[in-house]
């Protein structure tokens, strides 16, 4: 089993420095909470911020030997780093611009600048750690560019990155001008993770909108590799929290109070981080809405609300603290009296103890996020209900867990009334009821729990790498085109059969700016003048633009999908094909245009095709499945076939095809090395023309009849280039 090494910005225990000594204390956040509680027998090492700087070498040294004893490794960040990488790009702009708070991301350069720098400080400190078969597992927002950077170092090592935030929708990740390279770093992993579909398909349809990287069930296809993209809710260690092991030292004044005040009267309870994205204000606002319109409850019910301090030194959660006491105070002021207090409000951090007393004796738990990933508060809640089965959770519809505890009362956050509605609800909730939605939660956090996590994401990962491999098993890997260089040169007659587009020169929104360059006409041209080659060029182009752009060489050429053959010097089409339909065709198409602006038709002399390579993805295939039955109609009377090509679709002559075509140069000569590359399923026909012993190429990964892959425009040209040294 591969050793397992996780990068975090924040390492599991945060050194604060106190009288000059320093203490280590747990960290807070899902993020931190969660991984910590993985096996412990894993063969794993954590790489991360000690969350403190530490000048001095000494202490560094210090510090080191003392992390090291429990597998940890830091990353030593300046005061510098801290306020322009941690607080500045990750938590002024990734944070709130992630989380749909785009009036607070701050567009500074010199933040970017940080969030490079320090990811190059943290790729320098990973590196020399790691071995090949390590399994890399990079985590969240702020290291966003980490996997491009391990990727460099070790193009072969397993790496997956995992994001605990939401990953928004494009339209809102698009106005982030570093948009492109954080893409391009996140693609530099195997595998990346999110809390939901939501998240993946708003990552999905950015990294096809900005950076052109189609997916086919979330798998893409980045230079040479696959890159996996899926969803793994993030669970809990759930018998910590169904079964917490306490023992008597750990009870405190305040555990004794709280345990006091929930006998004198109902608690709904609320945890979370000081963070704008919790709806902290929105929820006490709701609160006094609740204590206003409900005087029945006075007394008898208060909420516990415990906010736990956090990035301290950003200006938002600055003001949003001075937000929460005024609202909380108010609130008191207002409706409290010498003996009620309706809101008990903390802004501190709770150890274990108070933490699972909280949980346990909560008649309600209130979580409602404007925004957040996952939300590991609402699960650790149901969880602590194991045993007494009472409790209700009120869960906003804006938390990821909310796709998994549907058994909760969802709300909007910003709804006022729903929540006023729900907390009354919660509150009179009969028992049997409480259990039965309680049972059904706690039986999914059981089974998906944070190992079962962690196990599906590093089992996927590792499944990844052995389908890498075996994909690459027909990859036209060096050996193989060893061999395949040795067999031509060593032939007596060669048959070389080249489509153009997406085989010798990459794809162009403007067809007709596709002009080859000087290295492609110098290996044709190669190709052309070596004896015993037979060289043709078959591409589904028409044969004029073949004429000018590569006549000049003298090869044979098969154009329109084989409706053209250049043979000898002389063009010939077989007998019985016509042009006669393509007016009928024409108009359709032209209607087809017409409600789709930015397509285009390309009319060939025995063919007509619609392109929408310019256009929305999503808007093609749509045009393309509302038109295919009536082409499919008028091609059936006319003898037609419709061709679907790479977003373009093609109509022409029944029975013509590229693999007819070649075959007309099969059966007139003996050749003892054949050779045919291409990219489209058009090309398949080709390749199944071809004798077994050909050397048939599809350029990309999709199913193929071709013997070998290789990936790229790039790759054929290179083994172009080798043939004709
Ligand atoms: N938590 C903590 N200290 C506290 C109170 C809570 O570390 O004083 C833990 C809590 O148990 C949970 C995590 O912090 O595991 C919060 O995770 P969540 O996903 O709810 O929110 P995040 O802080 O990651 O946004
Ligand atoms: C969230 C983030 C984590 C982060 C945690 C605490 O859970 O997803 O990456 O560690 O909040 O925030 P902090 O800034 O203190 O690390």
């Amino acid at each position: 089993m591969s050793r397992i090494v996780i990068i975090s910005n924040r390492l599991p225990v945060t050194i604060k420095k106190e009288h000059n000594s320093l203490i280590y204390y747990p960290s807070a956040g899902g993020l931190a909470t969660g991984l910590n509680s993985l096996d412990s027998s894993l063969d794993k090492i954590w790489i991360g911020w000690p969350g403190q700087e530490i000048q001095e070498e000494q202490e560094q040294k210090a510090v080191q030997e003392d992390l090291k004893k429990s597998g940890l490794i830091p990353v030593f960040l300046t005061n510098e780093d801290t306020e322009l990488y941690y607080e500045g790009f990750s938590n002024k702009v990734v944070w709130p611009h992630f989380h749909y708070f785009t009036q607070y991301t701050t567009y500074r350069d010199d933040y970017w600048e940080a969030y490079q720098r320090v990811n190059r400080k943290f790729a320098d400190v990973v590196i020399p750690q790691l071995r090949d078969d390590d399994l890399v597992w990079v985590h969240d927002y702020q290291l966003m560019l980490l996997p491009a950077m391990i990727r460099a170092a070790f193009p072969k090592i397993s790496i997956g990155f995992f994001l605990h935030i939401p990953f928004p929708s494009y339209e809102i990740f698009r106005i982030l001008p570093w948009r492109e390279a954080i893409l391009d770093g996140l693609l530099g992993a195997d595998q990346i993770g999110f809390h939901t579909f939501n998240y993946m398909r708003h990552f999905l349809s950015a990294a096809y909108r900005i950076s052109g990287y189609e997916h086919n069930f979330g798998k893409l296809k980045v230079g040479n590799r696959l890159v996996n993209v899926d969803v793994f809710p993030m669970g809990i260690d759930y018998e910590t929290y169904a079964h917490p092991k306490l023992d008597d030292s750990t009870i405190t004044e305040d555990v004794k109070y709280i345990e006091t005040l929930a006998k004198d009267r109902r608690l709904i309870i609320s945890i979370d981080r000081l963070d704008y994205t919790k709806g902290i204000p929105q929820r006490v606002k709701a609160f006094a809405q609740f204590v206003r319109n409900h005087p029945e409850y006075h007394r008898k019910v208060s909420l516990v609300m415990i906010v736990v301090p956090s990035r301290a030194n950003v200006d938002q959660y600055k003001e949003l603290k001075q937000e929460i006491d005024t609202v909380a105070g108010e609130l008191n002021s207002t409706y409290g009296s010498f003996v009620w207090t309706p809101i008990k409000y903390f802004y501190r951090s709770l150890n274990f103890r108070e933490l699972t007393t909280l949980y346990r004796l909560a008649d309600v738990a209130m979580i409602t996020p404007l925004r957040d990933g996952m939300n590991l508060v609402a699960k650790e809640y149901i969880a602590s209900k194991e045993d007494n089965k009472q409790g209700v959770l009120i869960l906003s519809e804006m938390a990821g867990a909310s796709n998994e505890l549907l058994e909760a009362i969802l709300i909007n956050p910003q709804d006022m009334n729903e929540i006023e509605a729900a907390l009354v609800e919660a509150l009179e909730m009969p028992l049997e009821e409480q259990r039965t939605r309680l049972e059904s939660m706690q039986e999914k956090l059981k089974k998906y729990d944070v190992r079962h996590w962690a196990n599906t994401f590093m089992n996927e990962q590792r499944k990844l790498m052995e389908s890498q491999l075996i994909t690459q098993t027909n990859i036209l890997n060096e050996a193989e085109q060893g061999k395949l260089i040795a067999a031509y040169k060593n032939a007596k007659k060669r048959l070389i059969v080249l489509d153009y587009d997406g085989t010798l020169m990459n794809f162009d929104p403007d067809p007709q700016a596709v002009v080859p360059d000087e290295a492609l006409l110098h290996i044709l041209t190669t190709l052309q003048n070596t004896e015993n080659n037979k060289l043709i060029v078959s591409s589904g182009r028409d044969r004029e633009t073949l004429q000018t752009w590569l006549g000049a060489i003298g090869m044979d050429f098969a154009a329109e999908h084989g409706v053209w053959m250049k043979r000898g010097g002389n063009w010939k089409k077989p007998a019985g094909i016509t042009a006669a339909w393509k007016p009928q065709i024409r108009t359709v198409l032209e209607n087809l245009v017409e409600r789709t602006p930015g397509s285009f038709i390309e009319e060939k002399q025995y063919s007509i095709a619609w392109h929408y390579r310019r256009i929305d993805k999503d808007l093609g295939e749509k045009r393309v499945r509302e038109f295919r039955d009536v082409l499919r109609y008028l091609t059936a009377n006319l003898d037609l076939q419709v061709l679907e090509g790479n977003k373009v679709v093609e109509i022409k002559n029944a029975g013509v095809n590229k693999g007819k075509a070649i075959l007309n140069w099969l059966n007139d000569d003996e050749y003892d090395f054949i050779l045919a590359i291409g990219d489209d399923h058009t090309d398949e026909d080709t390749f199944r023309a071809m004798p077994e012993t050909a050397y048939t190429i599809k350029v990309g990964l999709a199913k193929t009849d071709a013997h070998y892959n290789l990936l790229s425009v790039e790759q054929v040209r290179e083994m172009l280039e080798k043939l004709i040294a």
